[in-house]
């Protein structure tokens, strides 16, 4: 394994080397999704070009290279977020699809009339909207842990909202729009005194930092692949396996079945209980390479790098008169999220897209987090181990240029 070094590093990715509108790309919109390293494009045209085949269904030579090569993806995911067992991994669309399996299957079965979800105020639409269908559905109730000035949740408040009601807490380990890195192990281990499982949402998290599932003792766990170097459509969901043993099936189709007559259906086991149909055959090997890639790399070198740029990023901007970070939180990854007083999100994002950076404007898909800090929305630069301290210099620069060309001017 080769020592961290960002220039050696940033070889590996293609599309590092693009221009936008002739300037070079200054890509500081990870947290939407990650770029991908040319091992991870290349298995996707790999697969395509000599092993494309519908899996676990063929006898025939390409089926079972494409069966062995997808089969092999799991127990590479186990390793990586330290799973006990490969059957306690599902392949899902991402995130989003793990989150709302769980909804529809764990939630379904063991949420009532009256029984209480907890979240957290700074959760992605995707941990909101799933639970508030659920709620609706049985006439349960969503409960939310607030979060202080600084976009840190208020732990005291915990003792109260976790209730005998409480059938599951529902919690985002990494905020995208704050950057706030949650204490979810402790968290977990707070619902767990009290007997309630813990799902997190490890959507940033997981490229930020190594997942251990067991230390954090999580009873579910999702994430995505697009987010972590892999290809967009695939993700996972982490389940511990009594749960995932209870659960009723997600969707219904082939693969999910053990038997089925016009009468009856019995169903196969888990994880393919909850994989109906053919499966993101390719995305899925492509992640396993995306999974080879984080195991090759100086995976603390890349952490410490991350954090250097996130401090060097905080410490310009905040050095910027009229810039207002949202999110300061004592814990924080990657995320730098802020306002500019005077200036529109949108305007100084047209403005530095121009010159070649990419940052996200807007609410970054939590509505109830821009209403928290009383803004409708901000610009978010989001960095990933491959950016560099000069691409926060030319984000800065442009920045300021925003900032003369858009900022009222004081009346003479
Ligand atoms: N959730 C993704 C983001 O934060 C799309 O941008």
């Amino acid at each position: 394994m080769a020592t961290f070094n960002v220039n050696d590093i940033r070889n590996d990715f293609p599309i590092l080397s693009e221009k936008a509108y002739g300037k070079p790309l200054v890509y500081f919109d990870n947290a939407a999704t990650s770029q991908k390293p040319k091992v991870v494009i290349d298995a996707l045209v790999n697969y395509y070009m000599h092993d494309n085949a519908n899996i676990h269904r063929g006898v025939h030579f390409l089926s079972q290279r494409a069966s062995e090569a997808f089969d092999n993806v799991r127990e590479k995911v186990r390793a990586f977020i330290n799973a006990s067992s490969e059957k306690e991994i599902i392949f899902v669309k991402g995130t989003t699809e793990a989150i709302n399996l769980v909804a529809a299957t764990y939630g379904r079965k063991n949420i009532g009339k009256g029984d209480e979800i907890l979240i957290s105020a700074m959760e992605h639409h995707s941990n909101i909207v799933p639970w508030q269908l659920l709620c609706e559905e049985k006439g349960a109730v969503l409960k939310v842990i607030p979060m202080n000035d600084k976009g840190e949740l208020l732990l005291d408040k915990l003792n109260t909202l976790l209730t005998e009601r409480t059938k599951l807490v529902s919690l985002v380990h990494v905020s995208n729009s704050l950057g706030t890195i949650n204490p979810v192990k402790h968290i977990i281990s707070l619902a767990h005194q009290k007997g309630i499982p813990v799902l997190i949402d490890g959507a940033q998290s997981t490229a930020h930092a190594p997942i251990d599932v067991q230390d954090l003792d999580a009873d579910f766990f999702a994430f995505s692949g697009h987010k972590i170097l892999g290809p967009t459509g695939v993700g996972c969901l982490y389940g511990k396996l009594p749960l995932l043993e209870e659960m009723p099936p997600y969707q219904g189709g082939g693969e999910m079945i053990s038997s089925v007559t016009f009468e009856k259906t019995t169903y196969n086991e888990v994880p393919y209980k909850f994989e109906a149909g053919t499966p993101n055959i390719a995305d899925v090997i492509a992640l396993g390479t995306a999974i080879d890639y984080w195991n090759n790399l100086d995976r603390p070198g890349a952490v410490a790098w991350e954090e250097e740029l996130l401090e060097y990023a905080t410490s310009k901007i905040s050095a910027i008169p009229g810039v207002r970070i949202i999110g300061t939180a004592e814990k924080k990854a990657g995320v730098l999220s802020f306002v500019i007083e005077g200036v529109n999100a949108m305007d100084a994002g047209m403005y530095l897209d121009t010159k070649g950076v990419a940052v996200r404007t807007g609410q970054h898909c939590t509505e109830p987090v821009m209403l928290r800090f009383g803004v409708p929305g901000t610009l978010r630069a989001s960095f990933m181990f491959y950016n560099t301290k000069e691409e926060i210099d030319c984000l800065m620069e442009n920045l300021g240029k925003a900032i003369q060309l858009l900022q009222p001017q004081t009346a003479l």
